[in-house]
């Protein structure tokens, strides 16, 4: 993964004290047995950036900032993990060891090598909306959108001009750079006959940059009325459609205290806004917004407001968004909903009304709390006891998606208000799997090219090249974690012990994968108490807390020493700086407000029986899947065999 032995960074980490580090840079208080100080990664007045100097991790409650020291220089210093590690082996006064792996130097290479690849495909494409022949159409085609040449340039947007090759014949001389088109999406390679041409013909094109403003992918749109309207590139090793918002370099650069993010469905509408001066919009790239996407939207500001269209399918875009929402809503944070009439978008709105009349109507959005409760109403007669109660069962579950704190607590005492019903009543219902009924994910489909090129069209770099053997470019949607996602495994954890203590913290309902995963980031060695046999085996599953859990228990396993603050480094690395934030986030989360105690006395004991639990819950959800695959066949069409196998299923 990196150039630097592993074992040298996690003895420098426990040569170091976080709290010093960090101290130098951003003064620190004692709070308690931790450390705090305002974020240096947002805006805020109130502190809610966190050190702690057992786990030696830092974390902030407002924005998810999280990592070790190395991470810490990395973010504040905006220095590469390389030069990080160094300045603090200078710190301890340690000589950084000089191994560089094979693979790692080629890894960094290929990456560096997409960015390249991109970079020049979106100059190429700007410079084609300069002067190439056939730009007129193009000009044309923005002019009668009313785009401004200066939004434009701002926006980098440019012009793939028609043919199947232009990219492949300016930049495809040698296979290594046809690999590196292929790779970044620019090209396509067909399945069937290993034929290549440009993925981006004849259309605008939009660069999508990340928050360095490297592009690492594009939309393309058609100039006229055909089909598909757009096209975008597939998911790459730079590029994850699940993971960025259109717009949010462009709108960083012009807000230098960004504080709201306008979530719009297209990049039309992001450009229009800016164009109007409203330069906070951003989009998701045709899909729903997920917590990702939140999540990266909340590192830069405290307010999200979404702008759907007034419709049906607006309407279920911002159910949608609603769920994905609830985990993100920290303290401190706002979300708020804009419908806009049938048949608007925030392109032509601006254009009709004008920033100044679109504002105000952004300004009277509804709040997250609002749309919540009118969801859950939806088509229930409140006024009746019955009402309330099928009110309650749909409302409680989605209020547990929120986090800990005063806003969830707010939450539940208005749900209580709304239905007359006792706290404790609402509880009890908070366990049901949060959903709502008309949400089924219907990914958007990337169109395969059936478009292809002409039989008689063959590109041929070079006569005498080896034929290249490599990935074909992905044109799978991304999957949809989201159905499997959530509470498959919600359970109670039975007391270890029946002290009075102990039964109280039994009315609390936690998943066994969260606790199990919540006391190896506590206590990493606990895992040593445990007898072979009685450790969690690998499964084969799609839910992610579990695979995360799965390799939380396969890097103990190698790394019996691992602490924290190494675990964290080591994480971020393998999985991405996404996944290591959550995990800083659980754990940090958990140590304010730990109403379910982990630090048992007997915390092996209390892991086995999480263990357990999950084992159960893994065999009750084969047995519902098998339980439904022999329904979906029909009961009359089974053999005898699958009856008995249902007969049994059932009893069970
Ligand atoms: P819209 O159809 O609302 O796009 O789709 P728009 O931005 O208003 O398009 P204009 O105004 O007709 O140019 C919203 C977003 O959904 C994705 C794109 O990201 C688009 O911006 N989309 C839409 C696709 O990926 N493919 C499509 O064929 C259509
Ligand atoms: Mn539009």
């Amino acid at each position: 993964m990196n150039r630097i032995p592993q074992g040298f960074i996690d003895d420098l980490l426990n040569r170091l004290d976080i709290v010093e580090v960090i101290d130098h840079r951003v003064k620190l208080r004692k709070t308690g047995k931790n450390y705090s100080a305002c974020c240096p990664f947002h805006d805020e007045k109130t502190p809610s950036f966190s050190v702690s100097p057992d786990k030696q991790f830092y974390y902030c409650f407002g924005c998810g900032a999280s990592g070790n020291a190395v991470g810490f220089l990395m973010e504040y210093e905006r220095q590469g993990f390389v030069d990080a590690v160094e300045s603090l082996a200078k710190t301890a006064g340690v000589e950084v060891p000089k191994e560089q792996t094979k693979e790692n130097r080629e890894q960094h290479f290929r990456q560096k090598n997409l960015f390249d690849t991109l970079e020049k495909a979106s100059t190429y494409y700007q410079q084609q909306l300069k002067d190439n022949p056939k730009r007129d159409q193009a000009i044309r085609y923005l002019q009668n959108r009313g785009l401004s040449g200066h939004i434009a340039k701002q926006f980098g947007m440019g012009y793939a001009p028609p043919g199947w090759d232009n990219l492949l014949i300016k930049y495809g001389l040698t296979e290594e750079d046809i690999a590196l088109l292929v790779d970044s999406g620019l090209v396509i390679r067909r399945d069937d006959n290993n034929k290549l041409y440009d993925r981006f013909r004849h259309r605008i094109v939009f660069p999508i940059r990340d928050t360095r403003g490297r592009a690492i992918g594009f939309g393309g749109r058609v100039l006229d009325d055909s089909k598909p309207k757009y096209l975008n590139s597939p998911e790459t090793d730079v590029f994850h459609k699940g993971r960025e918002l259109y717009g949010l370099y462009e709108a960083r650069q012009a807000n230098r205290n960004l504080e709201q993010l306008l979530v719009v469905e297209g990049y039309m509408d992001v450009i229009a806004l800016a164009q109007y001066g409203i330069s906070n919009a951003v989009a998701t790239l045709g899909t729903a917004c997920g917590e990702d996407h939140l999540r990266l939207a909340f590192r830069y500001v405290q307010e999200v407001v979404f702008c759907f269209d007034g419709d049906n399918a607006g309407r279920k875009a911002a159910k949608r968004a609603l769920l994905n929402s609830l985990p993100a809503m920290e303290d401190g944070r706002q979300i708020k909903f804009l419908f806009l009439a049938e048949g608007q978008d925030p392109d032509s709105l601006v254009r009709q009304i004008g920033d100044e009349r679109f504002l105000q109507q952004v300004q009277a959005g509804i709040p997250l709390e609002d749309f919540l409760f009118d969801v859950a109403a939806e088509g229930i007669d409140i006024h009746t006891m019955d009402g309330r109660a099928r009110f309650s069962k749909i409302a409680a579950p989605l209020l547990n998606q929120i986090p800990k704190g005063v806003y969830r607590e707010l939450m539940f005492t208005n749900l209580a208000k709304r239905t007359g019903l006792s706290s404790s009543a609402i509880m009890e219902l908070t366990a049901a799997k949060a959903e709502l009924s008309d949400l089924k994910e219907e990914p958007v489909v990337e169109p395969t090219p059936s478009e292809a090129p002409p039989s008689e069209y063959h590109y041929d770099p070079s006569a005498n090249a080896a034929p290249h053997v490599m990935d074909t470019a992905d044109e799978q949607p991304t999957p949809d974690y989201e159905a499997e996602y959530g509470s498959l495994f919600q359970g109670e954890i039975a007391p270890p012990t029946s002290a009075p203590e102990a039964r109280r913290r039994s009315s609390v309902t936690l998943n066994p994968i969260t606790a199990a995963t919540l006391l190896l980031l506590d206590n990493p060695q606990v895992l040593q108490k445990l007898s072979a046999d009685s450790i969690l085996e690998q499964q084969d599953t799609k839910d992610p807390a579990l695979l995360r859990l799965f390799n939380l228990l396969d890097y103990l396993k190698k790394r019996p020493t691992a602490n924290f603050s190494t675990l964290l480094g080591f994480w971020g690395g393998a999985y991405g700086i996404d996944s290591q934030q959550e995990l800083a986030k659980m754990l940090a989360t958990h140590e304010l407000t730990s109403d379910v105690s982990l630090s048992s006395h007997q915390p092996h004991r209390v892991l086995r029986h999480a263990f357990d639990k999950i084992r159960k819950q893994f065999l009750i959800t084969e047995r519902d899947r098998e339980l439904t695959e022999l329904k979906a066949k029909g009961l009359s069409n089974l053999s005898d065999d699958e009856k008995n196998r249902f007969r049994e299923l059932i009893k069970q």
